[in-house]
C-alpha cells in the first residue's frame, strides 16, 4: 500500500444529500449520510493529496485537514464544484444530489388550507453531465481535472454503472449496491465496483473507510495524457 498515491494532487469531492427549499420550513432531500464522501475525503488527504469538499448538510465532522464547503442546494453546489473544477486534478461526486426542485421557494411558511397542495417541481443540473462535457474522454479537452462519478444501483449494478458512466461522460464510475443488508445509504459498510473504463470492475466490501483506500488505490493508474 502506498501511502502517498495522491502526493500533490488537488482533490475536489462532492458528498452528503442536497436540500431543496419548498418554503420557510420545508424542503425535499435524501437519506445520503455523506459517510462514503466523507471517508473518501480522509482517505485522498492521508495519501498526501490538498483536499476540497463541497458538502450538503450532513451530521459529521470535518475529515482532518480537509477543506469543507458548506452548501445547501443543488445549484449551490453546482457553484461551488464548477467554479473549483478546472483547477483540480481529481474531480470526484460522490454527492446525492437532488434530481428536482420545487420551481418557486416560498420565503415565508405556506399556510395549510383545505385544498391538496400541488408542488411544482423543476430539474437541477446535472452537474457531473456538464463536467463530463467540458472534462470528460469525449469531449476532446486535452486538460482538466479526471472525472469520477458515483451510482447507487438496487440491482444489475455493473452494467447499470457502465451505461451511466458512459452516459455521464467521465472516466471513472464506483457503482454502489444499495438496498438489502449491505446497502450503501447511511449504512457504515458497502459494497462497491469500480469501473475503469472498460476494465473488468473492481469489487470490494467492507467498512467505508477501508473502501476508500480501496478506490483511491483502484483509480491511481488514472491520469490525463
Ligand atoms: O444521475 P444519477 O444521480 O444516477 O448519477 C449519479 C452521479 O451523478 C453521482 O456521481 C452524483 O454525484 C452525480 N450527479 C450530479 N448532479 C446531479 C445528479 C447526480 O453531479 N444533478
Amino acid at each position: 500500500l502506498s501511502p502517498q498515491l495522491l502526493a500533490g494532487k488537488r482533490v475536489l469531492l462532492s458528498a452528503g444529500p442536497t436540500r431543496e427549499r419548498i418554503d420557510a420550513a420545508r424542503f425535499l432531500s435524501n437519506p445520503s449520510s455523506g459517510k462514503m464522501g466523507y471517508a473518501l475525503a480522509a482517505a485522498a488527504r492521508e495519501m498526501g493529496a490538498e483536499v476540497t469538499l463541497v458538502s450538503g448538510p450532513v451530521a459529521l465532522e470535518a475529515p482532518y485537514g480537509v477543506d469543507v464547503i458548506g452548501v445547501e442546494s443543488a445549484v449551490e453546489m453546482h457553484g461551488e464544484v464548477m467554479a473549483r473544477a478546472p483547477e483540480s486534478d481529481v474531480v470526484m461526486m460522490v454527492a446525492a444530489v437532488a434530481d428536482w426542485r420545487p420551481a418557486v421557494a416560498s420565503q415565508a411558511k405556506l399556510e395549510k388550507s383545505s385544498m391538496e397542495p400541488v408542488l411544482e417541481l423543476t430539474r437541477n443540473p446535472d452537474i457531473l453531465a456538464e463536467l463530463g462535457e467540458r472534462f470528460g474522454p469525449g469531449s476532446g479537452a486535452t486538460e482538466g481535472p479526471i472525472l469520477v462519478g458515483f451510482a447507487a444501483e438496487s440491482h444489475d449494478v455493473v452494467a447499470r454503472g457502465r451505461a451511466k458512466a458512459a452516459r455521464k461522460g467521465v472516466h471513472a464510475l464506483v457503482a454502489n449496491a444499495i438496498g438489502g443488508p449491505a446497502g450503501a445509504f447511511g449504512a457504515d459498510e458497502s459494497t462497491v465496483h469500480v469501473l475503469v473504463g472498460a476494465q473488468e470492475a473492481r469489487t470490494h466490501r467492507g467498512p467505508k473507510s477501508a473502501l476508500a483506500r480501496a478506490i483511491w488505490q483502484d483509480l491511481a493508474g488514472l491520469a490525463r495524457g
